[in-house]
């Protein structure tokens, strides 16, 4: 059995690694050709030269591109999933999507009597290496179960949590909490460089007090060497926090947190920081002279 996977960014490049090391075989495709045949070069992968073409190919397909914009294209547009043969097949999508998105493009795929997972994950390139992602299922139950298989050998956590919209909806909430986390680590660390501090020595002392995280765990590291080679973009969380403000207003609620660290993000992107890795908002308050 193949299966299809659309989306060779940063995650998904390691995620399908990880699935053809665990023995799955995949028929990949990825807008930008060249990296899709790179990756096949490395890896002996099938490469589909369009949605539509690999879609006749396979029952089920993972798809992780940038945004809901990028899952629609692949899905919907031209030469898309859906111009395929796509009737009783399943979409698995581990875009981080805009929750309205993931019920919409659910509704679609139900019409054509295909099935929509919306899956989006959490964790990085390493966990997703190692196997260690989490990922938060809405859809139909029954193609949660008939797919499970293929999540445990990329995931250490698995929740179904509902309908299609409410995998995105906890992944949003998720990236508050990350978003946030990341900026006051990195704008703590800054301001004690400012203050005469060596930057190891606070961050071991962040890391004894009240700083002691798996974000810092994870990013301690690339902000002492300052290394801010991409896992996850600033690009990303920029647009995650965009989605994650939708859901707070459509609750009626407001979140002046969310707003702050959202903006300190877009300050990053008009530094010229949007490709790196979101601990780079470090730069915001150590470049600031
Ligand atoms: N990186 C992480 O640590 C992480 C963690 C959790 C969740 N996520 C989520 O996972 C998704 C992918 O993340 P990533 O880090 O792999 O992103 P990335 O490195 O920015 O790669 C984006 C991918 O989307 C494709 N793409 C963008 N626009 C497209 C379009 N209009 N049509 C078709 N394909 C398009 C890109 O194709 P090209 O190669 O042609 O540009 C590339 O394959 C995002 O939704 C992100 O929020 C990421």
């Amino acid at each position: 059995m193949k299966v299809g996977f659309i989306g060779l960014g940063h995650l998904g490049r390691a995620i399908a690694k990880r699935l053809i090391d665990q023995g799955v075989e995949l028929i990949v495709w990825n807008r930008t050709l060249s990296k899709a045949e790179e990756f096949a070069k490395e890896t002996g992968t099938e490469v589909a030269d369009s949605p539509a073409n690999l879609i006749n190919k396979v029952d089920r397909v993972f798809v992780i591109v940038f945004d809901s914009q990028a899952s629609e294209e692949v899905i919907f547009g031209e030469k898309g999933l859906a111009d395929g043969d796509i009737k009783g097949k399943t979409v698995i999508d581990m875009t981080t999507n805009h929750y309205t998105y993931a019920e919409l493009a659910f509704g679609e795929l139900r019409k054509m009597g295909a099935y929509y997972l919306d899956a989006p994950v959490l964790g990085s390139v390493i966990p997703a290496m190692k196997g260690e992602l989490t990922v938060v299922v809405g859809g139909d139950k029954e193609k949660f179960e008939e797919n499970k298989f293929l999540f445990e050998k990329f995931c250490k956590s698995i929740y179904y949590v509902g309908d299609a919209g409410k995998g995105s909806k906890a992944k949003l909430i998720n990236n508050i909490v990350l978003g946030g986390i990341m900026d006051i680590l990195a704008e703590a660390i800054a301001i004690a460089e400012k203050a005469g501090f060596d930057k190891e020595t606070i961050i071991n002392i962040l890391n004894d007090g009240a700083g002691k995280s798996y974000i810092l765990d994870v990013k301690k590291k690339k902000l002492l060497e300052e290394d801010f080679s991409t896992h996850f973009s600033v690009n990303l969380i920029y647009k995650d926090l965009h989605y994650a403000q939708d859901l707070i207003k459509n609750l009626g609620l407001f979140s002046f947190t969310t707003a702050a660290i959202k903006e300190t993000y877009a300050l990053a992107k008009k530094m010229g920081l949007g490709d790196l890795d979101f601990s780079a908002v470090y730069k915001v308050i150590k470049e600031d002279e």
